[in-house]
């Protein structure tokens, strides 16, 4: 039997309909973009390893990072105790983040650091006794696939069976052209009451819903009225993080900051799972107490493996370096989308940074992602 094979006798696989889909392609290696399976078949990875990769596959420098790691220290339990790596990229994501956010909480995926995120932010408010529970969203949202992660998601055909054991969310549209002075009303309509917790945004760019993309202006607006309502603003840049946008962060384009930062897939280059939160300082002070009950009590046995954190700081010490290629990248890029606009089957064509995104012609007569029956 060969690998596919003896891979559909065993394995249950991420978002597949096991009946139908067609065998996992084995792969054996990588090398740069590009991989190859066991017959030696060769494949570009357009989708970067689901949005995970930035520096292609077996990058020398984060495989030698993670090599040397492996040989002092692969894994302690991180409540008690501290590493190197994981302080050493605290104060690297410290010095890339706006300087309002000041301290580092580690998970090991983007869902988790999210969930962090939520739940830091409804305990902010909890440890204060302040009843501030209303969560707002934007519509198509994709945050995650654990609970949390996903009552702040669109609610459609992948989390149906689900859906009663949501908490409830405000959903807003994403601000366009035509409804931004609506986004702004119902926005404000729901913060003014001032009982919203919190507001988790995927900045820029909805990635899961198809590459919407959306104004820095407009959420910008969106975060000045949330700012003065006192609402926790969470930028998801799990998967517009590193990069992807042309700047290290889609917030960097703003000029109003988030007060929780989720962070993960283009984290470690592609190489090892991680998800960080960061927070500001006032947020992390309302959990500092001589009562214990105030302790935020969350935690994963992997949380803060010092291989990703190793492979991270490798990682973030690439992108500071190669610059220059991400540019090169954006413009061959732009090159790209001029060549294919005129093309007769494609359709709405769009660009922030790195990302290219359309939308192709075809006879289908739904939209898996909102319509399936
Ligand atoms: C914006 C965003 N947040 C969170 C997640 C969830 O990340 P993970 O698949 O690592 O749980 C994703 C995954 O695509 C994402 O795009």
């Amino acid at each position: 039997m060969n690998l596919s094979e003896r891979d559909h006798n065993l394995i249950w696989h991420p978002f597949t309909q096991q009946q139908t889909a067609a065998p996992n392609i084995a792969i054996t290696h990588g090398k740069g973009a590009l991989l190859y399976d066991e017959y030696g078949n060769e494949y570009i990875d357009a989708v970067s390893s689901w949005w995970t990769n930035l520096f292609g596959h077996a990058n020398p420098e984060i495989a030698e990072a993670v090599k040397k790691q492996l040989d002092t220290l692969e894994h302690v339990i991180f409540a008690g105790f501290t590493h190197q790596p994981a302080i050493e990229l605290s104060e690297k994501l410290l010095d890339l983040l706006p300087s309002t956010q000041s301290r580092v909480f580690f998970s090991d995926n983007g869902s988790t650091c999210v969930e962090v995120a939520l739940k830091m932010a409804i305990q902010y408010w909890h440890n204060q006794n302040i009843e501030k529970t209303t969560i707002i969203a934007f519509k198509n949202a994709y945050h995650g696939d654990t609970f949390g992660a996903m009552s702040v998601g669109a609610r459609g055909v992948f989390n149906r069976p689900f859906e009663s054991y949501m908490f409830e969310v405000k959903f807003v549209d994403l601000p366009t052209d035509d409804n931004i002075e609506q986004v702004l009303a119902d926005f404000t309509r729901i913060v003014q009451n001032n009982k919203t917790a919190a507001f988790i945004f995927e900045p820029l760019v909805q990635g899961s819903a198809g590459m919407l993309m959306y104004k820095a202006e407009y959420l910008d607006k969106l975060l000045e009225i949330a700012q003065q309502h006192e609402v926790i603003c969470i930028a998801d840049e799990v998967m517009t993080g590193f990069g992807r946008t042309g700047k290290i962060f889609a917030t960097d384009y703003l000029q109003h900051k988030p007060d929780i930062f989720c962070l993960s897939k283009g984290i470690t280059g592609g190489f090892l799972p991680l998800g960080v939160t960061t927070c500001t300082q006032q947020i992390y002070e309302a959990f500092l107490s001589e009562d214990k009950l105030k302790t935020f009590f969350h935690g994963h046995s992997y949380t803060g493996n010092p291989l990703a954190c190793a492979a991270a700081n490798a990682s973030i010490g690439l992108l500071q370096t190669s610059v220059f290629k991400l540019q090169t990248l954006i413009e061959w890029q732009t090159e790209l989308s001029s060549d294919l606009k005129s093309h007769p089957k494609i359709e709405n064509l769009r660009q922030l940074g790195t990302i290219v995104a359309f939308e192709v012609k075809t006879d289908a007569d739904y939209n898996l992602l909102q319509d399936m029956p």
